[in-house]
């Protein structure tokens, strides 16, 4: 009388929907040995709508990259439009962390820091979310063509701190639930790490969440740079995939990189015009298509194809 005869029970929750995968959620009940099936419908959507968000280190060397960037907006939306049903652009900048050692603090060069070479330009930041996602593509030019760069002191700059709070600032970036999401690096030196700011005094671990107020990334200069594993945990978290587009003195130092964010592509780019940056968006689209986001989770492994 006490023994119990468990049942095998598969329950399929029709009500979830998802034009991807359908049925959203199958509980199942089993006993050792036993077995039990249900079938899952995947279909590939053919043409995504498509977020991409330009995130660009505006220090000094990169005048000529920005020039760039204003003419890929339309052209890229043409190109893209073989592949994406809809594409939305988005756009944010970013130096370095605004304190000593990374920034020159004398008070001539505080808010010009460009003044040694007569030349106007504007104060250092982590990050400044610029542009909200859009399909307007004017618009795109328009922001880009007001941005005018900055300067520190140290080669490497802030860009995982800049990626981070691009990847967990959903609202200010206006990333849509549906789109793939791409999130675009342009940077021409390699990045700090997490410990690096200990440098500044600056020994709060990051603590992973959206810290902008007006659009500004108040968050700089009191934690540290996120680690690798906190970076790539939120763009996991957040559905992103992102592409490093650097120039070719930096490859090694972002294939290094790259291996360790899951969904991440290298792209090389021999110059930073208009024609690579397409390029580079619509290889690393195609790449990422082919897998599913299935592959999110098994971050160790290879990619789980469908
Ligand atoms: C697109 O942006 C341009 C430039 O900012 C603006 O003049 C135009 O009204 C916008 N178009 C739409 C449909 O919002």
């Amino acid at each position: 009388e006490f023994m119990e005869q468990s049942e095998i029970k598969v329950e399929v929750d029709a009500t979830a929907s998802s034009t991807q995968v359908s049925p959203q959620d199958i509980s199942i009940t089993l006993r050792p040995g036993s077995e039990a099936s249900a079938i899952v419908a995947v279909k590939q959507l053919e043409r995504y709508p498509v977020d991409l968000y330009c995130l660009v280190d505006v220090s000094a060397s990169m005048q000529e990259n920005l020039d760039h960037l204003k003419t890929v907006g339309v052209a890229l939306s043409f190109r893209m439009a073989e592949h994406s049903s809809d594409l939305w652009l988005g756009f944010g900048s970013f130096v370095d962390k605004p304190v000593s050692p990374y920034i020159n603090v004398h008070s001539s060069k505080i808010d010009n820091p460009c003044s040694d070479y007569e030349i106007r330009c504007r104060p250092a930041h982590g990050f400044h979310h610029v542009l909200s996602m859009t399909s307007n593509m004017s618009e795109f030019t328009r922001v880009i063509k007001r941005q005018r760069i900055s300067g520190n002191m140290d080669t490497p700059e802030g860009g995982l701190d800049a990626m981070l709070q691009a990847a967990v600032c959903q609202r200010s970036v206006g990333w849509r639930p549906d789109a793939k999401r791409l999130l675009l690096l342009m940077t021409d030196q390699p990045s700090h790490l997490a410990l690096d700011s200990r440098l500044a005094g600056i020994v709060t671990p990051h603590d992973g969440l959206c810290h902008l107020e007006n659009n500004v990334y108040t968050g700089s200069t009191k934690m540290d740079h996120p680690s690798v594993g906190l970076l790539s945990d939120k763009l996991l978290e957040n559905h992103m995939h992102s592409i490093f587009a650097v120039e070719k003195q930096q490859y090694q130092w972002y294939e290094e990189l790259v291996r360790l964010l899951p969904g991440s592509y290298l792209g090389k780019l021999g110059f930073f015009q208009a024609p690579n940056l397409i390029e580079l968006v619509v290889d690393a689209y195609k790449v990422q298509s082919t897998n599913l986001p299935c592959n999110l989770f098994s971050p160790d492994g290879p990619p789980l194809g469908v």
